[in-house]
């Protein structure tokens, strides 16, 4: 039976919500989903990993195998902390970056957006200062919207972020009596810029944020998705304690099993497990055993090389037709890794304001106002290649070029 969607009514508990649920908005991302979603548009807004190249057969027999002979422990509850075996293999996957971790010190999270969420309710306070780049995480935005924290961007350039500007921000906000609680950052195939935080600015930023005082949140989804195959040191790989890290089995495995972790230092990894506790009890220890038996029984990191053949493929599809299509006047990141590329489009053009015109013209993309808390980035885009094919992210660009043109000629 087909229940009719019930009328519109005005929220009867409007004057009951909490006050921090007013900085709580569907991101534009969000609300595009099921328009972009329609068969016949190209998105190339969502950041949806291209899941194609997973041993299917192979993971369908391993869950099967996990459930029949340890089926006890995989649908029990188990500890807030993570499962062990895992939490020691997270430091094999850190490792490779340069990090140097005792598994004590990793907490399994929901993804690490649940990291995020965790780490921002443990530090800030309503109107504390998060400085992160600008452009930033969705994502992270709405995590800090959510504890009321405030957003203060700084520039990047294409080596990342600008370490004179952060800087300036600092000393700005402590001139102005405003207690800066975290630096966010995404070092490696920013999202959504597709920068990269060059080698020479990672140990002065670190040092920035100790002198101000200030704890360095580093979300590093994409850092095993370097085009070259080499990785970056970690700026926890730089400060030990002065550094809280996140990391995530979503791009480089599967984003549906929402695993992914915190690396902090002791005590605040003691407050997490808490947070943790009265958030989710524990993570869910299916999911957990799933990405753990993957990481002992295959060539993980043969198979995160043809993930990153495939988006390098997806890459190039996407700079060719840019160059080809875009009309005089748009500039773009060339990234090295990672999912995106950043649109910076002539004056005049709104972004946003062309959205609607652009997914009539049967292409999407997410627009730039989205990456900053004050709303800002008007002229800016992200186009994401990870998803559609070459043949698609061709003609999505083409799209997306036609509808710039008429856009310049209104
Ligand atoms: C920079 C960044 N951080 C965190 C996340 C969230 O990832 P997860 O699936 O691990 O929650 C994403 C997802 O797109 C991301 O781009």
């Amino acid at each position: 039976m087909t229940v009719p969607v019930p009328p519109y009514v005005p929220d009867p508990h409007r004057d009951r919500y909490a006050v921090r649920t007013a900085g709580m908005t569907a991101s534009e991302i969000r609300a595009l989903f099921s328009v972009a979603g329609r068969p016949e548009v190209v998105s190339l807004a969502g950041g949806m990993p291209n899941l194609a190249a997973l041993p299917l057969g192979t993971l369908s027999a391993q869950v099967a195998r996990i459930i029949a002979e340890d089926g006890l422990t995989a649908l029990q509850y188990a500890s807030a902390h993570g499962l062990p075996l895992l939490r020691e293999q997270i430091c094999d996957v850190m490792a490779l970056e340069g990090i140097t971790a005792h598994p004590d010190d990793v907490v399994v999270t929901v993804g690490s957006q649940m990291g995020l969420d965790l780490v921002t309710r443990l530090f800030c306070d309503p109107g504390d200062v998060v400085v992160a780049e600008g452009p930033s995480y969705v994502g992270a935005l709405g995590s800090f919207a959510a504890y009321q924290a405030q957003v203060v961007h700084v520039a990047m350039d294409e080596h990342g972020m600008v370490p004179q500007e952060l800087r300036a921000a600092l000393r700005e906000a402590a001139n102005a009596g405003q207690r800066v609680k975290l630096l966010y950052t995404i070092p490696n195939f920013h999202n959504p810029s597709g920068v990269t935080l060059a080698a020479g600015r990672r140990a002065e930023i670190v040092e920035i944020c100790r002198a101000y005082d200030v704890l360095v949140v580093e979300d590093n989804p994409y850092g095993l998705l370097g085009f070259d195959g080499r990785t970056h040191p970690a700026l926890r790989s730089l400060d030990p304690v002065n550094v809280v890290y996140l990391g995530s089995f979503s791009k480089t495995f599967a984003p549906g099993l929402r695993v992914g972790w915190v690396l902090a230092p002791r005590a605040v990894r003691e407050k997490l497990v808490l947070a943790m506790e009265s958030a989710t009890l524990c993570p869910p220890t299916l999911n957990q055993m799933i990405v753990s038996r993957y990481l002992a029984t295959h060539d993980w990191q043969g198979r995160i090389s043809v993930f990153r053949e495939d988006y390098r493929e997806r890459r190039d599809a996407m700079l060719a037709a840019l160059e080809r299509y875009m009309p005089p006047g748009c500039t773009w990141t060339v990234p090295d890794g990672g999912f995106y590329v950043w649109v910076t489009v002539p004056e005049g053009v709104d972004t946003k304001a062309m959205l609607p015109r652009a997914v009539a013209a049967r292409v999407a993309y997410a627009s730039g106002s989205g990456f900053y808390a004050d709303k800002s980035g008007g002229r800016r885009l992200r186009l994401s290649y990870c998803y559609p094919t070459p043949e698609r992210i061709r003609e999505g660009v083409r799209r997306l070029a036609a509808v710039l043109e008429s856009e310049l000629s209104r």
